[in-house]
């Protein structure tokens, strides 16, 4: 498929998805967010892909919602038309999702990146919300995913002076998984990614959801929650599979399902 703002690929299990506005440093505007979600939701449809990467370019994987395009926009028809109302079906894809951040993570940018399972970081990457600055505050997520993520105290000063975390900065606070060399960046997301794609789809699935539930509910949910899903994958055909090569002390081969 052709999409206008984004460039795909597949790379063996591995699903990529790569912003691509580079004269505006990867503003997300509306057509971006359909593009993104519409590929992100046709990959999660594929069980030949077990994982999706999502990245922009070396500069920027993101600088924000498109502020050109929202700046007349009223408050009702920010309501109305729920102008950014479709990010929330790439939040909640099933396949794992791993943004490899470089360069600028801004605003909707730092926000679309925690929408995903995992961050990897170049070492040039910065995330912040800048918002407060444009007489806005975060919009798609930053002023509560980011609070789980790194705490209420670093969220609140990221969010109220508008302060860039450098990549080392955001690692120690817990918002990124891991930082990486910026030239190492597309190799290590691949590496993780086909790592990841390599285990058995259904038991992927169960765990990215529980992993949400983990930070949308109460301890007591969350655990309910994965006791069912842990008793749910023994009836598919990859836990037999798995347990069997474990005692025959051989490799698994998953079918994914
Ligand atoms: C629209 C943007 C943009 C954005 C950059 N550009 N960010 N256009 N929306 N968010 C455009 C610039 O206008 C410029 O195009 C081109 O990209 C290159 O950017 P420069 O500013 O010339 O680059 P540089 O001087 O290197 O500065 C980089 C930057 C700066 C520090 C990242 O661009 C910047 O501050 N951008 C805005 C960051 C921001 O405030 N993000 C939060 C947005 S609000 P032209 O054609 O003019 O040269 C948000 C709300 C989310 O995200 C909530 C949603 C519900």
């Amino acid at each position: 498929t052709d999409y206008a703002t984004i460039l795909t690929e597949t790379r063996g299990r591995v699903g990529w998805i790569t912003l691509n506005r580079p004269e505006a440093l990867n503003a997300l505007n509306a057509q971006v967010m359909h593009d993104v979600v519409d590929a992100a939701e046709a990959f999660d449809a594929d069980a030949g892909i077990g994982a999706i990467v999502l990245t922009g370019s070396e500069r920027a994987f993101a600088a924000g919602a498109d502020i050109k395009e929202m700046e007349a926009l009223s408050g009702s028809e920010m309501l109305l038309a729920d102008h950014f109302g479709k990010w929330s079906r790439f939040a909640a894809v099933r396949t794992p999702t791993i943004a490899a951040v470089s360069g600028y993570a801004l605003g909707g940018g730092c926000e679309l990146a925690m929408m995903c399972d995992i961050i990897l970081a170049a070492d040039s990457a910065r995330f912040g919300q800048p918002e407060i600055g444009l007489g806005v505050i975060p919009g798609l997520g930053g002023t509560q995913r980011l609070v789980r993520a790194i705490g209420s105290f670093k969220a609140a000063e990221l969010v109220l002076t508008g302060r860039q975390l450098t990549a080392d900065e955001a690692e120690r606070a817990g918002l990124v998984s891991r930082v990486v060399a910026a030239a190492d960046l597309p190799d290590e997301a691949q590496r993780t990614a086909e790592t990841i794609a390599s285990k058995p789809l259904p038991a992927l699935y169960a765990a990215t959801a529980a992993l949400d539930v983990a930070v949308e509910s109460t301890l007591a949910e969350g655990l309910r929650f994965e006791r069912q899903a842990f008793a749910g994958l023994f009836d598919t055909a990859d836990q037999k599979e798995g347990m069997a090569a474990f005692r025959e002390k051989r490799a698994p081969e998953f079918r994914h399902r």
